[in-house]
């Protein structure tokens, strides 16, 4: 069975906690602090590690800290609330394995410490490679939003090693941005990135298109053919909408997976592949489980590290950056200068932008193709865009924000003007809801989850593992 170190300085989470654990079949040691815990570490071997971060005497971090350096190789998760956010970002930067925000899901607790343990399981021995800014890739990456450094900090951590990683969100959150990423801080770098998207393949061809064949395997084979796992060798291989996959192709995948072999369609051995697998699902991979649509034995292996890309409208704090980052890119293509007017941001935070990312940038490049002067005003965006903006009653955004917007996208000062203005926000619809939660979220278009991570410690609920 495998075993979990639980550190917490509230008894009352401790027995929950462990209490949880055992009903799903995972033993656990309860420690009041980081000394107790290391007292722990010394008498036996643990699978993964939970911490709170506000401890007495030895707090998260500095247990965690002295944990790196012991028992590198047990996966560190952090527990934390409104205010150490920050903090467990930096933890994720040095190598710790993901962090929960109080009030967690139950869910959302055992799905991270069996990926944990998972990894553990997996990833072997071998401690997680701490990357620094100097020698990440993220140029092209905007992330504003705590959702997407948070993706962006387990991308650094996952990189360098070959595990495999499922990326999960609606069209056009970034996924194929996150798998390049990940392709870009590894060590496979300079060999080939190849995506094939598992929903355009004919569902017949698929097995050749993956594996390849030899001549005359079935009609049309006239010659051997390579599949994209020989093409992808010592490289990664992106597979995209993974749910599309036939069941039938999903046993060979799993088997490819754990043997590292492939075998042409028609030939009668295998071959030795070296290739990093990463996949991406628009819906929950969890949930086809669940429906019986995909195996569960794929799932384990492909989801042993899961990134999650939230919709944009959850991470309001991204568009303009992104924006930004469009009017960027629309420059170096030649379209010429351009800039937001105040209108015209305000109409991008307002807007729901159900096609995520992709919507944005289409919307960027719409308004500077029309443009015959700098300022990008509300007309020239797609109409659409404006008329469902109208129609989101989120306040007006200061031209402050919108200049520093234009004039430079990762501008500190815009991210803190954004922080305040949405606490501003949070507040006010908090007290016209008479501040029921609930009814705020879904005013709000956010998730509960999301809400509780946005308000200040004091306001959120004291109980870290309340269903919601
Ligand atoms: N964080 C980001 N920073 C910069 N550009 C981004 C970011 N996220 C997405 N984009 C851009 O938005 C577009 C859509 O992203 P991408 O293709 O990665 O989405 P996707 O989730 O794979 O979509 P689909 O599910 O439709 O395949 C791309 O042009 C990409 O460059
Ligand atoms: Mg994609």
């Amino acid at each position: 069975m495998p075993s979990v170190l639980i550190v917490d300085d509230e008894p009352r989470i401790l027995t929950l906690l462990s209490s949880l654990l055992k009903t799903n079949a995972i033993d656990s040691v309860p420690a009041r602090d980081g000394t107790q815990a290391l007292k722990a570490l010394e008498d036996q071997t643990f699978d993964c590690i939970v911490s709170d971060i506000r401890m007495t005497p030895m707090d998260g971090m500095e247990l965690f800290r002295n944990v790196r350096t012991s028992n590198p190789e047990i996966p560190f998760v952090l527990l934390t609330a409104y205010g150490t956010v920050e903090t467990a970002i930096e933890a994720m930067r040095l190598g710790a394995f993901d962090y929960l925000t109080k009030p967690f899901k139950i869910d959302d607790f055992l799905t991270v410490i069996r990926r944990a343990i998972a990894y553990k399981n997996v990833v072997g021995n071998q401690p997680p490679v701490p990357t620094t800014a100097a020698n990440t890739r993220f140029d092209h990456v905007i992330a504003e939003s705590e959702a997407m450094k948070k993706a962006c900090e387990v991308v650094k951590r996952v990189a360098p090693t070959d595990a495999t990683v499922l990326i999960e969100g609606e069209s056009g959150t970034g996924k194929e941005v996150i798998a390049r990423a990940l392709h870009e801080n590894s060590l496979r770098k300079d060999k080939p990135f190849i995506a094939v998207n598992c929903a355009a393949v004919p569902e017949n061809l698929m097995e050749s298109e993956m594996f390849g064949h030899i001549r005359g395997s079935f009609t049309g084979a006239t010659t051997d053919k390579m599949g994209l796992f020989e093409a992808a060798t010592g490289g990664t291989l992106f597979l995209d909408e993974i749910t599309s996959l036939p069941l039938a192709l999903q046993g060979k995948l799993l088997r490819v997976l754990q043997e590292q072999e492939v075998r042409r369609v028609g030939a009668t051995t295998s071959m030795k592949v070296d290739v990093r697998v990463l996949a991406a699902s628009n819906a929950r991979l969890e949930e086809k489980v669940k429906a019986n649509a995909f195996r569960q034995d794929l799932y384990y292996r492909i989801a042993v590290i899961t990134i999650d890309l939230p919709p944009l409208r959850e991470r309001v704090s991204d568009i303009l950056p992104l924006a930004g980052h469009f009017l960027s890119c629309e420059a170096t293509r030649g379209r010429g200068e351009h800039r937001l007017s105040r209108e015209a941001a305000d109409i991008l935070i307002r807007h729901l932008w159900p096609g995520n990312v992709r919507e944005l940038e289409n919307a960027i490049r719409h308004a500077v193709t029309f443009a015959d002067r700098e300022e990008i005003t509300p007309d020239l965006l797609p109409p659409r865009i404006v008329s469902s903006a109208a129609n989101n009653p989120t306040p007006v955004i200061a031209s402050a924000s919108v200049d520093a917007a234009n004039e430079c996208y990762r501008n500190q000062s815009l991210r803190a003007f954004l922080r305040e203005k949405e606490k501003d926000y949070l507040e006010q619809v908090l007290s016209k809801a008479n501040g029921n939660k609930e009814k705020a979220a879904k005013a709000l278009q956010i998730s509960l989850a999301t809400l509780y991570r946005k308000l200040p410690e004091s306001e959120a609920s004291p109980l870290p593992t309340e269903q919601e």
